[in-house]
């Protein structure tokens, strides 16, 4: 058995006891002058003062404060090519979707991806996840949705099968074949047909994913669409999660609460009408500020969703052309002063929050007895100076079930 004590934790934020809501989004159950055993990768117990005897490696935090590792629950994580074309038509103040409608967005992203090969996306895409490795990434969501067609939904997935060989962190894929409508499939049912017949049963039957998703939105595809793709992945055995109310909010949240979705995602413009209905059936609002701020536009209401009583988490959207940005520290600083929040609280959101947020609360999220013991340390005071600083990266380790991996 492989122990290690982990002493002189200045402050060592558990986040134990659950998710958190309304209240309690700001309660870090922290505890100061703390100790750590980890045995063969999991949290063995926690205490404060003293240290005990082990027979193990000993490791002194040297006074830095220790967090659960951050669980990122929403990125475009694999994709080809580059699209800061764009950036000078949107300071010019053509909006996102009439990007997309002209045939540039997500669809050129979708040609660049269909071009690239397999080594040139699992190239840029390690890249990536060992930059957000120092971020303090240690679980990630990856989804699919820039081929829209076979060959290339299954060769982004099988990227990111491979990728998980080669990296710490956890990668959690999502299969979104209804990212953008297709030119060569005008109709919605005809494209959703071909995902059902020609691309999920491969999916399914290598493992490619655990969630379908879809972009339900104004001018990509509607609430009744949403449902049909979706549903169609439920049936496979899928768990759904959902982008919706990112510009516009028309049903999206409904649709989540029909199929029982485990999270819905942006929410930029829902309602509380909508927020209400998500609380009511515990369904998990991930927020994703740093597209807010890169995009210009509404921050989700976050305090209102809370005051209603929905679950909040916040992931940064990774992709090349809402939210350029895999920097997660950043990502909190965007999402504390966007929704007016306590650095706490954003803790919360991105931790045991975030955890639930892709169904595996269970394991990771919080230090805990039982628990994975992925974690980070960081040589601040306390969380506050993180992000109330905006200008450093404090952390100078990141464990992944108890191994150091930076
Ligand atoms: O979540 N909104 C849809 N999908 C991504 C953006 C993808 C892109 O612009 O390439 C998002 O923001
Ligand atoms: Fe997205």
């Amino acid at each position: 058995m492989s122990i290690k004590l982990f002493t002189n934790i200045a402050k060592l934020y558990t986040m134990a006891g659950g998710v958190r809501k309304k209240d309690r989004l700001d309660d870090a159950s922290i505890i100061e002058h703390a100790w750590m055993i980890v045995a063969d990768g999991r949290v063995q117990e926690i205490g404060t003062g003293k240290a005990p005897f082990v027979d193990g490696e000993i490791i002194d935090c040297n006074n830095q404060i220790v967090l659960p590792g951050f669980i990122d629950a929403h990125t475009h994580l694999v994709y080809g090519g580059d699209r800061s074309n764009e950036y000078r038509k949107k300071m010019a103040g053509v909006a996102y979707l009439d990007i997309l409608q002209a045939g540039g967005g997500i669809h050129a992203t979708v040609e660049a991806t269909r071009k690239a090969t397999f080594e040139e996306l699992y190239n840029k895409a390690k890249a990536t996840l060992d930059y957000m490795l120092t971020c303090g990434v240690t679980t990630l969501e990856a989804k699919s949705g820039y081929g829209l067609d076979r060959d290339t939904e299954i060769k982004q997935l099988e990227v990111v099968k491979e990728l998980q060989k080669d990296t710490p962190i956890t990668l959690i894929s999502s299969f979104l074949p209804a990212h953008a409508r297709p030119k060569n499939y005008p109709d919605a049912h005809a494209f959703f047909t071909y995902q059902k017949n020609e691309v999920l049963p491969y999916v399914m039957e290598h493992h490619l994913a655990e969630y379908m998703d879809c972009f339900l939105e104004t001018g990509v595809f509607n609430a009744e669409e949403a449902k049909e793709i979706l549903q169609i992945g439920k049936d496979a055995g899928l768990k759904i999660k959902i982008h919706v109310d990112e510009i516009a909010s028309i049903g999206g949240v409904d649709v989540a609460c029909e199929l029982g979705a485990v999270s819905v995602e942006h929410c930029m413009v829902t309602t509380e009408a909508d927020s209400d209905k998500l609380a009511a059936h515990d369904i998990m609002a991930v927020l994703l500020p740093a597209t807010s701020f890169n995009l210009g536009s509404a921050y989700a209401r976050a305090k209102m969703m809370l005051k209603h009583g929905v679950t909040l988490a916040v992931a940064t959207d990774y992709n090349p052309g809402s939210c350029p940005c895999s920097d997660f520290l950043w990502m909190l600083r965007i999402a504390s002063r966007g929704y007016k929040l306590t650095p706490n609280e954003v803790l919360s959101m991105a931790t045991i929050n975030a955890a639930k947020a892709v169904d595996r609360d269970h394991e990771i999220g919080s230090l805990e007895v039982g628990k994975q013991a992925d974690f980070i340390v960081m040589n601040v005071a306390s969380f506050d100076e993180v992000i109330a600083n905006m200008q450093k990266n404090p952390i100078t380790q990141v464990y992944k079930n108890g191994r150091k991996v930076v």
